[in-house]
């Protein structure tokens, strides 16, 4: 305990066609993983989207580096999203035409840190630096997209489903690479997931279920 709080969000609702969750708290602090479990539909995507600065929720507040995050102005807003937020979406936002490398090598410039051949190893992507992302299998370019998001060294790591697309032990590589990024950068990781062995490695696991989101772990 004693960790600082990164992100707090309160009394969260959201619908479309029908509420998809209502009255939802939730606290991510430095060093922290959360995972959220919830079957398709129940608007796990959702939370995430507004966690990251994605939508704005019909009701409640994101407090972020003691700022209500939806009150910022748009460039103020667009700054978080650069700058201290890093998204692994469900489906990979990679420059396709484009080699492995060069991706990364996009990521480096706009954040100005090194990509890191460790990482890269980890990932076990060093041997498709000089592939077009085109032509990975969809577990590989989750990992590309995976160590492009760490190389900007985000404040908070939002992954949707981000093991979807791996085999047992490549989803376990994928978690120890974002467990370690957490302690080393002091950063939050919150994940959702319908992986109950993923989600058993955070330190957190809700449950997404009757609009409600419930501790179970
Ligand atoms: N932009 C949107 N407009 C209308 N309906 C949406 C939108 N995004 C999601 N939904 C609906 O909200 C529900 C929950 O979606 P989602 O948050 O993606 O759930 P999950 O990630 O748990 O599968 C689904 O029924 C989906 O069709
Ligand atoms: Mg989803």
């Amino acid at each position: 305990m004693g960790a600082k709080s990164i992100m707090h969000a309160s009394r969260l609702s959201h619908s479309f066609d029908y509420t998809l969750f209502e009255d939802i708290d939730i606290n991510i602090h430095e060093r922290e993983s959360i995972a959220v479990l919830g079957v398709s539909g129940s608007g796990k995507s959702t939370l995430l989207h507004i966690l990251a600065t994605l939508l704005r929720p019909q009701s409640g507040e994101v407090i972020f580096d003691k700022g209500y995050l939806y009150e910022q102005g748009d460039k103020k807003l667009l700054e978080i999203r650069r700058d201290d937020i890093g998204i692994i979406f469900q489906s990979h936002y990679l420059f396709k035409g484009f080699t492995v490398r060069e991706n990364l090598e996009i990521s480096s410039i706009i954040s100005g840190n090194e990509i890191d051949l460790n990482l890269i190893k980890k990932l076990k992507i060093e041997d498709t630096l000089e592939q077009n992302v085109a032509e990975l299998s969809g577990g590989q370019q989750q990992r590309v997209s995976t160590a492009r998001v760490m190389l900007k060294k985000p404040k908070l790591i939002f992954a949707d489903e981000p093991t979807g697309n791996l085999d047992h032990q490549t989803a376990n590589d994928v978690m120890d690479v974002m467990l370690e990024y957490t302690q080393s950068q002091n950063a939050g990781l919150f994940i959702v997931t319908h992986d109950e062995n993923i989600a058993a490695r955070c330190d957190k696991i809700y449950r997404l279920q009757n609009k409600r989101l419930m501790l179970v772990g």
